[in-house]
C-alpha cells in the first residue's frame, strides 16, 4: 500500500496532535449544549472515533451516507442521502463532521437540507479542505489542514474503497489511478 504513495503530508503522530486540538476547542463552544456529532460516511469515520475521544463534554453520535463520486476521482456534481441519520436533528446543536471538503457540492448540499431541518446550530468540522477545488462556496468552522489540490488518501480517505485504513494521510502517485 506504501508504495503507491507519493509524499506523506501528515504523519500519524502530526494528525494526533491536530485532533486533539479540535476536539478540545469543541469541547469549550459546546459545553453544556449536548452537540449531536453527525459523521459523514465513509471517509469521516475514522477522523470521527479519534475526534469524539477527544471531546471531553457530552455528546451523540450519528451517522449518515451520501454518495457524490462512484470510484473516480473527480466529483460527478450528483448528492444523494444514502443512509439518513436516525436522530431528529431538530433543536439540536449539530456538528457535521467531513474527511475533506473539495468543491463544495457535498457539503453545501447537506448543511443546505440540514438547516431546513430545524437545528439549533450548525457547525462544520472537516478533517481537511482542498481550498483549490472550491465550487460552491461552503463555511468552515473547525478544519484540520489544508491540503494541495493532489488526490488525497489515507485516515478515512480512499481511492476506489482502498487506502483507509492508512494511519497518516499522503498524496496517491498519479500512476495508480492513471492520472
Ligand atoms: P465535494 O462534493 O467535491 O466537496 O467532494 C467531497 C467528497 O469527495 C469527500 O467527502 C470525499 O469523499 C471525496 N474526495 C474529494 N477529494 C478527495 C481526495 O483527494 N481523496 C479522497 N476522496 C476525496
Ligand atoms: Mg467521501
Amino acid at each position: 500500500m506504501t508504495q503507491c504513495i507519493e509524499k506523506v503530508l501528515f504523519s500519524e503522530e502530526e494528525i494526533a496532535e491536530k485532533v486533539k486540538e479540535i476536539g478540545a476547542q469543541i469541547s469549550k463552544d459546546y459545553a453544556g449544549k449536548n452537540p449531536l456529532i453527525i459523521s459523514v460516511l465513509r471517509g469521516s469515520f475514522v477522523f470521527m472515533a479519534d475526534l469524539v475521544r477527544a471531546i471531553t463534554v457530552p455528546c451523540e453520535v450519528d451517522f449518515l451516507s451520501v454518495s457524490s463520486y462512484g470510484s473516480g476521482t473527480v466529483s460527478s456534481g450528483e448528492v444523494k442521502i444514502v443512509k439518513d441519520f436516525e436522530n431528529s436533528v431538530a433543536d439540536r446543536h449539530v456538528i457535521v463532521v467531513e474527511d475533506i471538503l473539495d468543491s463544495g457540492r457535498t457539503l453545501s448540499y447537506l448543511m443546505n437540507t440540514l438547516r431546513t431541518r430545524g437545528v439549533a446550530s450548525l457547525s462544520l468540522c472537516t478533517f481537511l479542505d482542498k481550498p483549490d477545488r472550491r465550487v460552491v462556496p461552503v463555511e468552515v468552522d473547525y478544519c484540520g489542514f489544508q491540503v494541495p489540490d493532489e488526490f488525497i488518501v489515507g485516515y478515512g480517505l480512499d481511492y476506489d474503497q482502498r487506502f483507509r485504513n492508512l494511519p497518516f494521510v499522503g498524496i496517491l502517485k498519479p500512476e495508480v489511478y492513471g492520472g
